[in-house]
């Protein structure tokens, strides 16, 4: 099917089971331990592999000396680029999952040890002797800015409209800041972990993985063997945030040690591993200049980052959403990318939106306390209902004044005082702030197969995943819905390249787009299950296991009597996010206690408003929203992926050290989402909201933090080393 004009009334609207706040259905299986995750398969004969990382950030492995591991108990088989055959570069940099003798960055993976045990085979580890000749590296963005370049892919060019420079130097009143955000690592709970079978030619591979046809399509190419002979199977996934959007090291070499070994192998990359093993969110530095008439009008908007990454690496979009957010005829932004020789750069949960927003949203607190205005004043009188660079160009739907002003309502801005510094309550200065949220709305092509049994049974299979967003259930409540049965007739099954191409888990199009594919899959089961009872397919309506056309109903479960109907579709779309700019917004409140005696900061409470199309599972949705607040929080205090100059990686690689929030550092949070439909995504007419809600967060704790204290801290994580020095008398 294809969706090229805006949605109208389809059976998706009845909201008899979509829309509705419903349990996840994979729930028990998580509470209960019974949902299998990628390691605790346990094939027969499995052995085990450890994987070797780099003790160098750049250079040459000179000799790696393998004969003490391999003579070591239970040891079956050393991997090693001097025995692996050739690898060869997948979508992604996936020949470099192995490494050696070249190293491009610090616990690059150069071995693979398999043993009969992962004790035995960790033990082997520990005797492999490598010796290296280092080069120097860079590994400090702020050395490296003054040579990064612009970047060459077409969506990190330059943008520029009217004149930035003129307009901004004749503004009457102006800011010109710099902000940094740290390198963060997505730390979810289950590590890069597989299996790999081999049966003959062919490779199953259980894996954690949220985009199943890129993995297979880049373990096939890099291990030089037809798709067709790869399979993938990742059906629960403990957490992803982007890392693992692409094949990572421990497919691969579980791949090749399984054929080593002609048994299946099963490898999780070790903690201490996986932070400069795999990808990470890169640091950036960023400048930000507004110009704006005395009356709050912006007139000019300028907005530079500077990131860096491996080299053929990708920059940290930073600057997206200062295009879209707010009104101004003269505007400029630029991306910088510079080389780092760091381990690799890559996307986490809203890729630019995040650290954009956390600079863009500090900027607008501090423009708006210049105006001596309200910030959420400032932040209508600037709002846009057009693309500013093409202005034929509408927001298909865009509430995020809405946003703002049931949020100030809701969370009681009235309270707030303006004046920083002046709200105490005992040894805590509170504090109050707000920013906006913004995340761009992909949809992507997506696939899904339905069957209709004689019990009434709906099978949905799809390659869609699971990262612990909702997927299982709202795919389930789109089948139930378009084919009118409970929730409790259908069956979903996910995460297996063996089912239809989906459009995977990432990006935030995951909810949207995979729901939409399912629904395309039930338009065909519905037409073939009418013909099949007799009744026009165009008339048919499917409503509580019946299906009614012209004064007739019939059971649904007649339609399957003479043998289960089968149906199969992807959803793909025209040009609608052309002539549409398709995005969510958001806005994000916080209350904080600084400790006036310590800069200790306390999150007292939060709420996030959204406006991101049909809300498919409010509970889920909410869910997702109260995750992102809290990696929000995370950005905001805590997160920072510290560099060793000396030796280029990142020193705090595993959970005791890399801080994340836990509950104590939450205490009260609630997400609103606004009615809305957005006829222009899909018919299902919603958007994601995974990673809206992390968007903005960063700013709105940094500006509760200086409206409790006065200090304004520009530079992330907000530690309460950056305020203490600054902090008022008490
Ligand atoms: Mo997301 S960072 O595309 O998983």
């Amino acid at each position: 099917m294809k969706f090229t004009t805006p949605a109208t009334t389809n059976p998706i609207d009845q909201l008899k089971v979509i829309g509705r706040a419903t349990d996840r259905i994979d729930g028990p299986f998580k509470t209960t331990g019974t949902a299998p995750y990628a390691y605790e398969h346990q094939p027969e004969r499995v052995a085990y592999g450890y994987v070797v990382g780099a003790g160098i950030a750049k250079g040459r492995v000179t000799s790696l000396d393998v004969a003490d591991a391999q003579r070591a108990p239970g040891v079956l088989a050393v991997i090693t680029a001097d025995n692996a055959g050739k690898l060869s570069k997948g979508n992604f940099n996936t020949a470099k999952l192995l490494g050696g003798p070249e190293i491009q960055h610090y616990h690059q993976a150069i071995a693979l040890v398999v043993a009969e045990t992962f004790e035995q085979a960790r033990a082997a580890a520990q005797l492999l002797h490598a010796q290296y000749s280092k080069q120097a590296g860079a590994y400090d963005l702020a050395k490296v800015k003054d040579k990064a370049k612009e970047p060459g892919d077409k969506d990190a060019k330059d943008h520029k409209l009217g004149d930035f420079n003129g307009a901004f130097n004749a503004a009457p009143v102006k800011l010109d800041a710099a902000y940094s955000t740290p390198d963060q690592s997505h730390a979810m709970m289950e590590p890069h972990a597989s299996i790999a079978n081999w049966q003959g030619d062919k490779l199953t591979l259980w894996t954690s993985n949220q985009m199943i046809a890129w993995g297979r399509g880049d373990l096939a190419k890099t291990l030089g063997i037809p798709k067709e002979n790869v399979r993938l199977v990742s059906p629960y996934i403990g957490g992803g945030f982007g890392g693992k959007l692409f094949l990572r090291a421990e497919s691969v070499l579980a791949a090749l040690g399984a054929k080593a070994v002609g048994r299946p192998v099963k490898v999780a990359l070790q903690r201490p591993l996986m932070i400069n093993n795999t990808t990470h969110r890169p640091a950036t530095m960023q400048r930000i200049r507004i110009g704006a008439t005395r009356e709050g009008k912006i007139s000019a908007i300028g907005h530079e980052s500077w990131s860096g990454d491996l080299p053929d690496g990708k920059p940290e979009t930073a600057v997206q959403q200062t295009q879209l957010l707010y009104a101004g005829p003269n505007r400029m932004t630029k991306l910088r990318l510079a080389v780092l020789d760091l381990p690799e750069g890559n996307a986490m949960r809203a890729p630019g939106e995040a650290p954009g927003l956390m600079a863009l949203e500090i900027a607008i607190d501090e423009m708006a306390e210049k105006l001596k205005m309200d910030p959420i004043t400032f932040r209508i009188i600037n709002d846009t209902t057009v693309d500013p660079a093409k202005r034929e160009r509408k927001f298909s739907t865009r509430r995020f004044v809405d946003c703002l002003r049931t949020g100030a309502q809701r969370f009681g801005w009235d309270k707030r005082n303006p004046q920083p510094g002046k709200t105490r309550d005992g040894r805590w200065l509170i504090g109050i702030g707000v920013a906006s949220a913004f995340r761009n709305n992909l949809v992507q092509k997506s696939g899904a197969r339905v069957r209709l049994n004689a019990q009434g049974i709906v099978t949905v299979e799809t390659d869609m995943t699971d990262i612990g967003t909702g997927s299982y259930t709202i795919i389930a409540q789109t089948a139930a819905e378009m084919m009118g049965v409970p929730l409790k007739q259908v069956v979903v099954k996910l995460g297996d390249s063996d089912f239809p191409v989906s459009a995977g888990s990432g990006g935030q199009w995951g909810g949207n787009s995979s729901t939409a594919g399912v629904y395309a899959a039930c338009v065909k089961l519905r037409e073939l299950a009418a013909q099949k009872l007799g009744l026009d397919p165009a008339k048919a309506e499917f409503v509580a296991g019946a299906v009614r056309a012209d004064g007739r109903s019939l059971p649904l479960t007649h339609a399957a009597e003479q043998g289960e109907l089968v149906c199969e579709d992807t959803m793909e779309y025209g040009d609608l996010d052309k002539k549409f700019q398709q995005s969510t917004f958001g806005a994000h409140f916080v209350e904080v206690g600084v400790d006036a005696y310590t800069g200790e900061t306390r999150v007292r409470r939060m709420l996030a408003v959204c406006a991101a199309g049909r809300i498919l599972n409010p509970k889920a949705a909410r869910s997702q929203v109260i995750g992102a607040m809290t990696m929000g929080v995370g950005a905001a205090l805590m997160e920072d992926l510290v560099v060793d100059q000396r030796l280029g990686y990142f020193v705090n690689h595993d959970l005791a050290s890399y801080e994340v929030p836990v509950h104590a550092d939450i205490p009260h949070q609630e997400v609103i989402f606004l009615d809305e439909t957005d006829p222009v995504s899909s018919p299902m007419k919603a958007k994601g909201v995974g990673e809206l809600g992390i968007c903005g967060v960063g700013a709105a704790v940094a500006n509760a933090i200086y409206n409790a204290t006065g200090v304004r801290v520009r530079d992330y994580p907000i530690t309460l080393d950056k305020l203490l020095a600054k902090m008022p008398e008490v």
